[in-house]
């Protein structure tokens, strides 16, 4: 009812407005300029409250479908949203939940103004889909796309029009527990995976009932945390901030993510939620973003700890004042903006802007004219959890593993005859390979890796656990408890490695291991498994290791000693399927590294997109000097390289070809080579390219990644593999502060990880 009132009254407006100026009626009309007009009329019939209620979001409250609350918090909540003063709610979930609220929004507040329902959806929503660390795994943005797709479908058929996905901060620190939520550790890929995950979320039409809103986030330099420490303070220098940490963001912005988030961090000493530079300048004013930027969870409030904001009234200043438009669970809006805008310490403008904003996204999401659309029972039934979401988690969990070691061609393994003693907790366990970030899935409900493997019964299969990895329950909001006291089951475990054929290993980390607030200095296998991997080597030397994990772990000894190991990170629902037809050879791996392995925890941090130093090697005249830059115990090289991965087949490079050896900023070079599957199983191979711009005005990495590409081949077929250079691939944020390619000299590179095997020289003329 509300609805048709306010529609009718809008329209009106409108009208009247257009009927009055006819160059403004020629300049609206694109569809944008129409939400822009719709916007504005209801903004004007809007009271000051009103619209700050629309930059209100708090978390689900109470029994939405049960009787409303009584007292406390939750009983004043629920007032704020019958008032009309909620502008969004998170973590309600559910067709029938979501409409509860919806109808409070719609029908009993004055102008009925829809509500917008965030949701971390991650990776997956019920069904889960590997972690999104895992999946940058597979640099097959195709599949990245889709399997964000499926997420949307999956979560708007329970009322979720809004995920606060993707994260897409860099990071170069495995210590921080949250790499697992991102892209990895290179700007080029974490820029094609952020806009591959946007699109698959948002779709073409946003108004599609299911197509939800993507949010970019933590916008900005939360990936950079000191000593990887979460939420520890952020202090990163011009370069690496342009060049690093915004790139995937201004991808996001460019493929048209709708929201934002900023972070909990402070960057250079100015708290990202009161950052004016990130947030106005930046973002709103120099990318032209035009959506809204949501705060994270209580990070007005936090200011006050940080040290920059007095208290929550000034917090709420600082926040609206830098662009943050919406409060996540702080209350400093609600509370406080109508006195600051009536003390006249924040004009009306910036709130119309910031609730205008809101409004905007929520025309688009087609709110205003169905805010049931998400709300539909039968679809709920028909589409959560359905086969389809399920083979698209099955597909995306094999193509995010990757092989690091395979020798004496170990894997993959025979159908039939084999002795296989299947060793380590994690192998039976049916939630850990959810990972983290599932708070719509049930434990318990992940394909654990025995019961993968039992799809294979021609193999005799004796299983082992060793000792728990882990007491008592892990869950979401405390720290896992590992067990480093309770031994038994070690022995037995031996005892079942010794006289098989084949160890399988399935070892790592818990799946609340990694995550928000999960930082670890300790980069080695948890509890007892390392001295479980050591002693069963010693009785059987055909171990095979599967890693179960949400960053990269030091793994030092196991690459020295163990024959082969698999890479198979946290790969939701269908994790145990996944890994039993890699292992079998069903799947041939793909998968390359997103993030650079150390050999020990003091090379951290370490990322192939190094600078060069000016004392790289030791010097010529005196290869015994100390005086470079270097650790005395241990090879600055990782254990694994960034974009690294194996394959059951070979692939070799070769033909190198340069279309020319210098082009003009207006031109381009083309760069070619052939690749050639040289081993005997059809596979696929992530081609990659790196330049490096050898003299800078600010300089630069010693390679950066500028091109990849997914080329499946049969056992002997070639293929020639070529990609374009222009000006754009060679630009950087320079010194004199702005995006351009610097003429000069640069190296080309191609291989099959940042450890190149082909390179020419080339150069940018001036003209
Ligand atoms: C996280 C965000 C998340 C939000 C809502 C915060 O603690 O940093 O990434 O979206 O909670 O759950």
């Amino acid at each position: 009812m509300k609805i048709n009132i306010l529609t009718t009254y809008c329209a009106l407006v409108m009208l009247l407005f257009m009927g009055c100026n006819t160059k403004q009626k020629h300049k609206m009309n694109t569809q944008t300029d129409h939400i822009g007009q719709k916007v504005d009329s209801l903004l004007r019939i809007m009271t000051l409250e009103e619209k700050i209620g629309q930059m209100n979001q708090y978390n689900g409250f109470w029994n939405v479908t049960g009787p409303s609350p009584e007292g406390g918090d939750a009983a004043l909540k629920y007032k704020h949203l019958e008032a009309g003063l909620v502008g969004s709610m998170l973590n309600v979930r559910g067709a029938a939940e979501v409409r509860a609220v919806q109808e409070i929004a719609v029908e009993k507040t004055r102008l009925g103004i829809p509500l917008i329902i965030g949701f971390d959806v991650i990776h997956g929503y019920k069904t889960l889909t590997p972690i999104p660390l895992a999946e940058s795994a597979s640099w097959d943005l195709e599949a990245i796309k889709t399997s964000a797709k499926n997420a949307a479908i999956e979560a708007s058929a329970e009322g979720i029009n809004w995920t606060f996905a993707p994260m897409v901060d860099i990071s170069r620190d495995a210590r921080w527990g949250r790499v697992m939520e991102g892209a990895g550790e290179d700007p080029f890929l974490g820029s094609r995976i952020a806009e591959a995950r946007v699109k698959g979320f948002q779709g073409d039409d946003l108004s599609q009932y299911n197509t939800i809103a993507a949010c970019a986030k933590h916008f900005a330099g939360y990936g950079f945390s000191e000593a990887g420490r979460d939420y520890n303070t952020v202090d990163v220098g011009t370069s690496t901030l342009h060049n690093i940490i915004f790139p995937p963001f201004k991808a996001a912005t460019d493929a048209g993510v709708r929201t934002f988030m900023n972070s909990f961090n402070e960057l250079n000493g100015i708290p990202a939620t009161g950052n004016t530079f990130l947030q106005r300048e930046i973002l709103k004013k120099d990318w032209g973003f035009n959506g809204f930027i949501v705060s994270d969870w209580g990070s007005m409030r936090e200011m006050i700890a940080h040290g920059h904001a007095v208290d929550n009234e000034h917090a709420a200043e600082l926040s609206l004042k830098a662009g943050s438009d919406m409060d996540m669970e702080s209350y400093a809006y609600i509370r406080h903006l109508v006195k600051l805008v009536k003390d006249g310490k924040i004009d009306e403008a910036l709130i119309n802007d910031a609730a205008g904003r809101i409004l905007r996204v929520k025309y688009e999401l087609g709110l205003f004219d169905d805010p049931y659309k998400y709300c539909d029972l039968d679809r709920e039934k028909d589409i959560v959890g359905n086969k389809d979401l399920h083979d698209g988690a099955l597909d995306m969990a094999k193509k995010s593993i990757v092989l690091l070691k395979n020798e004496n061609q170990l894997l993959p393994l025979k159908k039939q005859g084999l002795n296989i003693a299947v060793i380590g907790d994690l192998a039976n366990d049916k939630t850990s390979p959810l990972g983290s970030w599932r708070i719509a899935a049930e434990d318990g409900t992940a394909i654990s890796v025995l019961e993968g493997l039992g799809n294979y019964p021609n193999n005799n299969i004796t299983y082992a656990s060793g000792p728990k990895l882990y007491k008592g329950i892990p869950d979401f909001t405390t720290e896992v408890d590992i067990n480093t006291t309770d031994k038994s089951g070690f022995n037995e475990a031996v005892n079942a490695a010794k006289n098989k054929d084949v160890v399988l290993m399935v070892l790592g980390e818990h799946g609340f291991q990694s995550g928000e607030g999960r930082s670890r200095t300790n980069l080695e296998l948890p509890g007892f498994q390392q001295e479980l991997l050591e002693a069963v080597y010693k009785v059987n030397k055909n171990v095979v290791l599967v890693l179960m994990n949400g960053r990269p772990l030091a793994i030092n000894w196991a690459d020295q000693n163990i024959p082969s190991i698999v890479e198979a990170w946290q790969l939701g629902t269908q994790s145990g399927h996944a890994i039993a037809q890699v292992l079998y050879g069903d799947y041939n791996p793909s998968g390359k590294l997103p993030m650079t392995f150390p050999k020990n925890i003091g090379q951290i941090p370490i990322y192939y997109n190094y600078k060069n130093t000016g004392r790289p090697s030791p010097s010529d005249h005196d290869a015994n000097t100390v005086f470079w830059s270097h650790y005395g115990d241990v090879g600055n090289e990782p254990l694994y390289e960034f974009g690294y991965g194996l394959s059951y087949t070979t692939f070799k490079y070769e033909n190198m070809k340069l279309s020319s050896n210098a082009f003009k900023p207006d031109g381009t070079l083309e760069v070619s080579f052939t690749l050639t599957n040289t081993g005997n199983y059809e596979g696929k191979e992530v081609v990659q390219m790196y330049i490096r711009d050898l003299f800078a005005s600010s300089t630069r990495p010693v390679k950066e990644l500028k091109g990849f590409e997914l080329v499946n081949l049969k056992p002997g077929a070639s293929k020639t593999v070529s990609f374009t250079i222009d000006s754009k691939t060679l630009e950087f944020y320079s010194a004199n502060n702005k995006w351009e390619a610097e003429p000069g000299d640069f190296k080309v590179f191609i291989g099959g990880s940042s450890n190149t095997v082909l390179e020419a020289d080339f150069s940018l003329s001036s003209n």
